[in-house]
This record gives C-alpha cells, structure tokens and sequence, in this order.
C-alpha cells in the first residue's frame, strides 16, 4: 500500500512560481470533498501553470491527501493532462482512420521536420506544441489538423507550411 505523498517532503517548488502554487492551494481550500474534484483540481492546476509538472502533481497529492500514484493515474489517462511544457499553440494532427487514409501521417511528418520536435514536444521557441491525436469527430473534411481550438479540414500536403507561418507571423 503506498503511503500518502503527505508524509514526504523529498520535492522542490525552485523553479516554479510559487504565486501558482498559493492560487492553487486557495482553490483547493475552498473544496470540501477534495479527493473527488480531483480532476477539477488538476484542470486548475493546469490552466495555472499551463502544464502539470511532477512537482505540481506531487504538490496536489499531499494537499489533497491521496497517493501521488492517485494523481499520476488520473492525470495521465485523460488525453486532456499534460506534463510536458506546452508552446504558445497546439497543432493536433488527427491521426484516426478517416485521416489516416487521407494522408494525415505524411502530414504529421511534415510538421515533425518544419518543427524540429516530435509528438508531444515543443519547439525551442516555445511557439508550438505538436500532438498526434485520435479522431475528433469530423471525419467528413479528413484530414484535419487543429491549431488550438480551430479545425483546418482537408489539408494538403503543400498547406502546411503556410498554417504554419500564418501563426508564426502573427507574432
Ligand atoms: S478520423 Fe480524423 S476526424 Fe475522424
């Protein structure tokens, strides 16, 4: 049985701002059934610190009283979560059957080599984060990749470069 995070203090807060951290614990005190708003806490977490860094993680499970295994979990099995520093905008590639088809891999591969990262990484500018992601439910206009909240639909191969560039320009 693992013992509850609050009974360690083996983590460092250095290199995050700890403004967050009380925002984030004025939050948490306001909750009374803490452990089941969880998820609510970790969507707090996130839009605090964009992120959910492991010391973030650790922090919310002794505030919380669980296992950080608790939180690991949850926080890793919901697509939405992330511990990897997130750029500025999100590409999402759609890499579901319908876009897969339609070529949205070659398409995938092209931000890949535009970008200089892999899925999941961020470019050095801290402009972009690329993501491969299963169908969002708009398969009429496969392929499709979305930059944050706006859905490009039946994108080619030569399109990508200048979505790319609109955002960068933008600047
Ligand atoms: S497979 Fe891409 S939107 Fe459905």
């Amino acid at each position: 049985m693992p013992k509850p995070i609050s009974q360690k203090k083996t983590y460092s807060i250095d290199n995050l701002p700890k403004e967050k951290f009380d925002l984030l614990d004025e939050y948490i005190g306001g909750i009374s059934d803490k452990e089941g708003s969880l998820i609510h806490i970790l969507h707090k977490a996130q839009e605090l610190f964009t992120f959910l860094p492991m010391e973030v993680q650790l922090h919310i499970a002794r505030k919380v009283d669980i296992p950080a295994s608790k939180v690991f979990g949850v926080a890793s099995f919901y697509s939405y979560f992330t511990s990897n520093p997130v750029g500025k905008h999100t590409i999402s590639v759609c890499m579901g059957t319908a876009c897969f088809v339609r070529g949205s891999n070659k398409i995938f591969d092209k931000l890949k080599e535009l970008l200089e990262v892999e899925s999941g990484e961020t470019t050095k500018d801290k402009l972009f984060t690329l993501k491969d992601v299963r169908c969002v439910g708009a398969c009429g206009l496969a392929p499709i990749i979305m930059v944050d909240d706006k859905v490009y639909g039946r994108v080619k191969l030569e399109d990508v470069e200048g979505i790319v560039k609109n955002y960068k320009d933008g600047e």
